[in-house]
């Protein structure tokens, strides 16, 4: 089984940018324990992450010709407003589970809007690095249940 990581803009900031709200992990950190998660869980992570949003669109297009299984996505602030990576998502026919480090919800109002909310499988928030490591078991979970 393949799961396919996607990060968007500003996400290769963390470590960097507003540790109170983001923590001290960086990217790359959370890339490796998701791996790593993916080892014990018997999957295979891939990770990507860029700040272009045709470059997100393009690669969530190849997601579908690849017949990746699941797909993980922090989009960052594109979650509230591009329809572009929306429609994209739209596209497949796997599990998608969306991600955000912070509580979005406990945020300012525009943070409460994911444009994504009726293309994903469920929504996962406000738990650091853990909402992460908490998407990847759940999309593992969804899949072998299907497989059963
Ligand atoms: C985020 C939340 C978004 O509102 C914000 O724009 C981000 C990060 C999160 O992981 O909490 O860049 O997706």
């Amino acid at each position: 089984m393949k799961i396919l990581t996607l990060n968007g803009i500003n996400l290769n900031m963390f470590g960097k940018r507003d540790a109170a709200t983001y923590g001290t992990a960086t990217l790359t950190q959370i890339n490796d324990e998701l791996i790593a998660l993916g080892n014990s869980l018997g999957v295979t992570v891939e990770n990507f992450q860029t700040n272009h949003e045709g470059e997100m669109c393009e690669k969530i297009h190849q997601a579908y010709f690849d017949n990746v299984d699941a797909v993980l996505i922090n989009a960052g602030a594109w979650t509230h407003y591009s329809y572009g990576i929306r429609d994209a998502l739209a596209i497949l026919t796997c599990p998608i589970i969306e991600i955000h480090m912070s509580n979005v919800h406990a945020r300012e109002p525009f943070r409460h809007i994911s444009v994504f909310a009726e293309v994903v499988k469920g929504q996962i928030c406000g738990l650091g690095t853990e909402s992460y490591m908490a998407g990847l078991r759940a999309a593992v979970a969804l899949l072998k249940k299907d497989a059963a």
